[in-house]
């Protein structure tokens, strides 16, 4: 099975379950004891897994980011780790954000610029010379070109492999950053106002809910244009034409996730409750998940497979 299909699969399945409505009869919790992979003492406020890594390297890598979510929800720093199969190392003190791109390339947003990530010597080291706290990241596809955008929102294009950093004055007031798999950018303000940048221009998304309390911005693996958004804990999918639908999905708010990653193949990664899950969706689709799907989707899930 090619990667694509696979991710295809992983997306259906969400959205399927999602779609399936309440759980009837037994009440089962979709997540399961023996699906956790990390059980720390913080919130695990990112999640990245580098599909080209893992292809590469033939084992599970798993970056993530813990942190305190204070009462006023700021986020304070507890370190930046890299899962290798069953072994857990701090890359990190700090840590704000993860990004990679197709290539298996991974970068770390750090409070003291951006760090990158040696596969042999399992470490991370400063990439490029920028010294500022860095809250959200963005890698191109396949171009070395990295978005990094400051804690005092400001917004730097890194080219040069790190050497060159100009100030992209596209953007205002951004808040987090993300490209899609082709390369458009979009970010949210103050106001937690979507925008995608064309071009020259940058132009509001409409469809979204107004002023919403929680707003997440999510990259899809799957060769799609646009990006996944979770907007009051709802799912959306948005275009770079600005436009935007929404996905019911009772899974996403049934279980709080407070980090995930969908670019896994058939792995996905949750964090939920200071706990990282791997959640291995042939498994669950073949066995005690499935339950909770209606018949007609099962049937095309297994069709899939075939
Ligand atoms: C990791 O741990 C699981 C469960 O304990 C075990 O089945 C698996 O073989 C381990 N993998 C490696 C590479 O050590
Ligand atoms: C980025 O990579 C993905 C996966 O390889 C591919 O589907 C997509 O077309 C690429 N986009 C661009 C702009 O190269
Ligand atoms: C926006 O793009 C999406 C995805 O390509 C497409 O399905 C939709 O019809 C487009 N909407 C408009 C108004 O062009
Ligand atoms: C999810 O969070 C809300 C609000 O924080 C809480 O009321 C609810 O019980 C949580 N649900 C689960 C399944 O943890």
């Amino acid at each position: 099975m090619n990667t694509i299909a696979k991710i295809l699969i992983a997306t259906f399945f969400i959205f399927s379950v999602a779609h399936a409505g309440p759980i009837e009869g037994k009440k089962k919790s979709i997540l399961d004891e023996s699906d956790i992979i990390y059980t720390g003492k913080h919130d695990i406020v990112k999640i990245y897994t580098s599909l080209a890594l893992m292809e590469e390297l033939q084992q599970r890598i798993v970056f993530f980011i813990e942190a305190d979510i204070n009462n006023d929800g700021r986020k304070v720093d507890k370190g930046l780790y890299v899962i290798i199969d069953n072994s857990t190392t701090k890359l990190l003190d700090s840590g704000k954000d993860i990004s990679g791109d197709v290539t298996g390339k991974v970068y770390f947003a750090t409070k003291d610029g951006i760090y990158t990530y040696n596969r042999k010597k399992n470490n991370a080291y400063k990439y490029g010379n920028m010294g500022e706290s860095i809250v959200s990241l963005a890698v191109e596809n396949n171009t070395g070109v990295v978005y990094a955008l400051t804690e005092n929102h400001v917004l730097y294009k890194i080219t040069e492999n790190g050497k060159k950093s100009d100030v992209d004055d596209r953007v205002k007031h951004a808040q987090e950053i993300v490209l899609d798999m082709f390369d458009n950018l979009y970010y949210y303000d103050e106001n937690k106002k979507l925008f995608v940048v064309v071009g020259q221009d940058t132009k509001e998304v409409y469809g979204l809910p107004n002023n919403p309390t929680s707003l997440t911005l999510i990259k899809p693996f799957n060769g799609m244009e646009g990006i996944f958004v979770l907007a009051n804990n709802e799912p959306y999918t948005v275009f770079s034409n600005c436009t935007s639908i929404k996905t019911e999905s009772a899974t996403l708010k049934q279980i709080n996730l407070t980090a995930y990653s969908y670019d896994a193949t058939v792995l996905i990664y949750f964090g939920h409750e200071k706990k990282i899950y791997e959640y291995n969706l042939v498994a669950k689709i073949l066995t005690s998940v499935f339950e909770r799907i209606s018949e007609s989707i099962k049937e095309k899930v297994t069709n899939f497979f075939a």
